[in-house]
C-alpha cells in the first residue's frame, strides 16, 4: 500500500454533477462561461439538483419554496445572539447550521423527497443565517427574509436591512452561480464522506463548512483581502510581493490542485472587480490585483483561482471581510446538497485505507516501569 499525499490525482467517486476537463468546467454539461452570462443562481442550483434547467413552472415552484423555507428557527436566532460577537464567521455558521437540525424533524428522515427538501430549505435558510450573524455582530437585529426575490436581492436585503440595487444583486448573483459546485472539492468530499456513513444531509454540510473554512479552500478570499488591506496602495504590492516570495511564503488565491493553466472562473471574477471598480471611479483594489497577478504568474508561473478576484469584488460591494467565506458557503451549498443526494442514491461507505509508517513490534510496559 502506497499512499498519495492530499490524493492527488486518486478518481475517488463517479459524479454527474460537475466536471473539470482540459480546464473546462461545467455543470451538468453546461460550460461555467455560458452559465454566468446566462444563468440565474437559482436556475443553476435547479440544474444541479434536478439534473436539467427549470421550466418556467419548475423555476416559479422553487422560487417559491425558497422564499417560503427562508425562515430559520427563533432557538437557532437566539442562540446567534449568545455566540461572541469575535467569533470566526465561519465557526458561528458550522454551528448555527448543526442546530438547524435540532429543529427540523424531519432531519433523520432519509427519503429521497424529504432529503430534496431538505436541500432546499438549507439552501434557502444559509443566507438567512450568514445576514444575521452579521446583523448581531454589529449589534443590530436581524431583518426577517422577504417574500418573492432572489437569494442575493434576499441576501443583502437582510444584510443592509434596505432594498439592494440592482448593480450589486446581479454581480452577487453571478458570484453565487461561479461557486456554486467544483467536482469533487475538499468541502464536497468531506460533506459526501460524512453522509456515506448514512448519516444526515445537516451532519453532511455541517462537515462541509468545517472544511471550507480553512484557508487553502474557501477561507482563501478572506486571506486574498487581508493581503490587500495589508498592502495598502499599489505602490506597495511589488517590494510586498517580492519579499513574500523570497521568504517562499504562499500566496492565497493562486494556484489550484486542478487547474493548472488558470480557473475558468477567475476572469469572470476579475471582470466584474473591474467594472465595479469602474463605477466607483476607483479601481485602486483592481489595480492592485492585476499588478499582484503579474508578479505571481511572472514569477512562479501561478495563476488566479476563484478566490482571488472575489475579494475586491465583494469589498467594492460594500460587504465586510469575515462574510467572504460565508458568502462562499451560501453558493457551494446547492452543490454540498447535490452531491449528498447523489451519494445516498448510490451509498456505499468511504473507507480508504493508510499506508503505515509507524513504530512496530512494541511490547507493553507496565506505567510506573516506563
Ligand atoms: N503561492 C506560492 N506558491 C504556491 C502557491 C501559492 N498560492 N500555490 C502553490 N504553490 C507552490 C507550492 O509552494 C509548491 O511549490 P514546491 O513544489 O516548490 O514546494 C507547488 O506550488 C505546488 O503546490 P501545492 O501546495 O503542493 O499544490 P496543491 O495542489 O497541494 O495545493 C492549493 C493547491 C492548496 C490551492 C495551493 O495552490 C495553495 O495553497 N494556494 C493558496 C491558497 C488558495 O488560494 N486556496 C484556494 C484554492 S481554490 C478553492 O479552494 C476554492
Amino acid at each position: 500500500m502506497t499512499a498519495t499525499k492530499g490524493l492527488e490525482g486518486i478518481v475517488a467517486t463517479t459524479s454527474s454533477i460537475s466536471s473539470i476537463v482540459d480546464g473546462v468546467l461545467t455543470y451538468r454539461g453546461y460550460d461555467i462561461d455560458e452559465l454566468a452570462e446566462h444563468a440565474t443562481f437559482e436556475e443553476t442550483a435547479y440544474l444541479l439538483w434536478f439534473g436539467s434547467l427549470p421550466t418556467v413552472p419548475e423555476l416559479e415552484a422553487l422560487k417559491r419554496d425558497l422564499s417560503a423555507f427562508a425562515q430559520i428557527p427563533e432557538q437557532v436566532i437566539e442562540q446567534m445572539k449568545l455566540y461572541p460577537k469575535d467569533a470566526n464567521t465561519m465557526a458561528a455558521l458550522r454551528s448555527a447550521v448543526s442546530s438547524l437540525a435540532l429543529y427540523d424533524e424531519a432531519a433523520d428522515d432519509m427519503s429521497r423527497e424529504a432529503n430534496e427538501i431538505k436541500a432546499v430549505k438549507l439552501q434557502a435558510q444559509l443566507p438567512t443565517i450568514v445576514a444575521a450573524l452579521s446583523r448581531i455582530r454589529k449589534g443590530l437585529e436581524p431583518v426577517a427574509p422577504k417574500e418573492g426575490v432572489s437569494i442575493a436581492e434576499n441576501f443583502l436585503y437582510m444584510l443592509w436591512g434596505k432594498e439592494p440595487d440592482s448593480v450589486s444583486v446581479k454581480a452577487l448573483d453571478t458570484a453565487l452561480v461561479l461557486h456554486a459546485d467544483h467536482e469533487l472539492n475538499a468541502s464536497t468530499f468531506a460533506g459526501r464522506v460524512t453522509v456515506a456513513t448514512l448519516s444526515d444531509i445537516y451532519s453532511g454540510v455541517t462537515s462541509a463548512i468545517g472544511a471550507l473554512k480553512g484557508p487553502l479552500h474557501g477561507g482563501a478570499n478572506e486571506a486574498v483581502m487581508k493581503m490587500l488591506e495589508e498592502i495598502g496602495s499599489l505602490e506597495a504590492v511589488e517590494p510586498f510581493i517580492r519579499k513574500k516570495l523570497d521568504n517562499r511564503e504562499k500566496i492565497m488565491g493562486f494556484g489550484h490542485r486542478v487547474y493548472k493553466n488558470g480557473d475558468p472562473r477567475a476572469k469572470h471574477l476579475m471582470k466584474m472587480s473591474l467594472e465595479l471598480g469602474t463605477m466607483k471611479n476607483d479601481t485602486t483594489l483592481y489595480d492592485m490585483s492585476v499588478n499582484i497577478e503579474q508578479l505571481i504568474t511572472g514569477q512562479k508561473g501561478l495563476r488566479p483561482n476563484v478566490d482571488f478576484y472575489s475579494a475586491s469584488v465583494y469589498t467594492q460591494l460594500g460587504i465586510e471581510r469575515e462574510l467572504f467565506t460565508p458568502i462562499f458557503a451560501i453558493s457551494r451549498t446547492s452543490g454540498w446538497t447535490a452531491h449528498i443526494l447523489e451519494q445516498y442514491t448510490d451509498n456505499r461507505i468511504i473507507r480508504p485505507r493508510a499506508e503505515y509508517t509507524g513504530m512496530v513490534e512494541q511490547k507493553y510496559v507496565p506505567v510506573d516501569e516506563r
